[in-house]
């Protein structure tokens, strides 16, 4: 049985668990339990199943701080954004208790006397939920919570590089009352998790896939899910633009776009990928944010520092492949150096050492246009590409043709324009003079074309993922009342003119 090993990606030789690696047997276990539990997790009373949700929040918000650490420990991000991302499963779970005492169905008037028409939401069934290592606690409950308070049981496979913080979360859900085969956590390779959901398709023990990875990734669930009918729960890449009007805040700008560029090491799927900067205003803009992402202090992620170190050394290797497609007619600005950060390779001011860690030198490559590789490849890194418009509608079209259309932003201070970009740009997510990243938990999140196949999470809008309409009809006249045929006439006069 192979082992991974989860190693703290500021300071290797902190080991933070080591892990059996499932198999696809193990996965499609997994699942089998899971399905044989849904029923008795179903037949609990949904309010019942909120009080679990309210008492899950409470154990969040009470281990906040030791997971939070947990966080920046296994995964790297800066602590006041761990903070943040267990934020995120308490305000999840505060929307969702209450959705146990809803979980609304309609009563119907029914076109015949004495009938009366009904719809119930049911739960899907059990979900396999799969879930990336940049935000370990906040985006995996955006799938677990609402799947349980709406009666589901749930396989979840987090990336192996966050299993310490996936196992630290199964046991709050456990010790908030949630059964143990109702949530089972399986931590596997890649190649074992499609095998071991594909078996367990087949033998009809997965109604839901939940997916929040790459684009690529995604369009093989997707694929392997509609060979068994069903439609995938889907957040993927984004290369998400941030559009700076002529008469925008720059001081806010500039804001706007270092915590969008590079928060989280740009490893968001909200981040910002391409600031595109009208020319009137562009070399101002352009001299700020240098100076701006110059002057960021990187490092050690328990520090005050901008950002810490990329999840993993497949992340940053990742990122050093992107700088091999920066083109002649671009320039690079940001740091000392760029690639990874190393005592060789320093960046200035940099906190801790650089050489214990995967830390990567912030990017800006300046010059870009549609026809760049950098134009429509999602970096998911410290990476931010910038251009130049002339017209708004220009702007949108640089914004949507890559094709991705997960977060946008624009800055400006004209209502106008705000519109006018609400109605072209194809994102699913749009901020007016905020940062592309930074969602908050209670509004539809989630993505068109390369982003997404148009499915939400969060707020009441994710019900209709983990549910499925049921309509019942209920006939008490005692006899048998055809539809469309044995209904009243009513009569009119069509000549009528006043
Ligand atoms: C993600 O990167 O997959 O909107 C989720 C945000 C966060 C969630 C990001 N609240 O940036």
């Amino acid at each position: 049985m192979s082992t991974y090993v989860s190693r703290n990606p500021a300071r290797f030789d902190d080991v933070v668990t080591e892990v059996p690696l499932a198999t696809s047997a193990d996965v499609l276990a997994a699942c089998e339990a899971a399905h044989d539990a849904q029923a008795a997790w179903a037949a609990v009373p949904a309010p019942a199943r909120g009080r679990v949700i309210a008492q899950v929040g409470r154990l969040f918000e009470a281990n906040k701080e030791s997971l939070s650490r947990l966080v920046t420990r296994e995964m790297g991000k800066v602590y006041a954004e761990a903070l943040g991302d267990v934020q995120e499963v308490i305000d999840t779970c505060d929307f969702f208790l209450g959705e146990g005492r809803r979980l609304y169905g309609q009563t119907i008037p029914s076109e015949m006397p004495d009938k009366q028409l009904f719809t119930f939401r049911v739960p899907v069934g059990t979900a396999m939920i799969i879930t990336a290592g940049n935000f370990p606690a906040a985006v995996p409950s955006w799938y677990i919570v609402p799947a349980l308070v709406t009666g589901n049981t749930i396989v979840w496979k987090p990336a192996e590089q966050t299993a310490a913080i996936a196992h630290a979360m199964a046991e709050i859900f456990y010790a908030g009352g949630v059964p143990r085969d109702v949530l089972k956590v399986v931590i596997a390779d890649g190649p074992a998790t499609y095998d071991g959901l594909e078996a367990a398709l087949q033998k009809r023990l997965v109604q839901k896939i939940g997916f929040t990875g790459s684009t690529e990734v995604g369009r093989r669930l997707s694929e392997l899910a509609g060979r068994h009918l069903q439609s995938p729960c889907l957040e993927l890449g984004g290369k998400n633009p941030m559009v700076v009007m002529p008469d925008a805040d720059v001081d806010l700008v500039v804001e706007g776009a270092l915590f969008a560029g590079f928060g989280t090491a740009g490893q968001r799927c909200t981040s910002l990928g391409t600031l595109w900067v009208h020319r009137d205003v562009y070399d101002t803009v352009r001299e700020r944010y240098v100076h701006a992402v110059e002057s960021a202090v990187i490092g050690d992620p328990f520090s005050a520092v901008l950002y810490g170190p990329m999840i993993d050394e497949k992340y940053l290797l990742t990122h050093e492949k992107h700088l091999g497609l920066i083109q002649d007619h671009q320039s690079v600005y940001g740091s000392t150096g760029v690639g990874r950060i190393t005592s060789h390779n320093p960046r200035a001011g940099f906190v801790g050492d650089p050489d214990a860690g995967w830390f990567a030198h912030p990017t800006i490559v300046d010059g870009v246009r549609p026809g760049d590789t950098l134009y429509d490849t999602e970096t998911f890194g410290p990476l931010v590409t910038m251009g130049v418009f002339d017209t708004l509608d220009e702007a949108i079209e640089l914004a949507n043709g890559h094709g991705y259309g997960l977060s946008s932003a624009i800055y400006t201070s004209d209502p106008k324009s705000v519109w006018r970009f609400r109605e072209g740009i194809s994102a699913g997510m749009m901020s007016v003079n905020n940062s592309t990243s930074g969602a908050e938990a209670h509004l539809p999140f989630g993505g068109n074309g390369l982003s997404g196949n148009g499915s939400r999470q969060s707020g009441i809008w994710v019900l209709d993922q983990f549910t499925r309409w049921q309509s019942m009809n209920w006939d008490y006249s005692g006899k048998l009342q055809k539809a469309q045929m044995d209904v009243a006439e009513m009569p009119f006069d069509p000549d009528f003119r006043l």
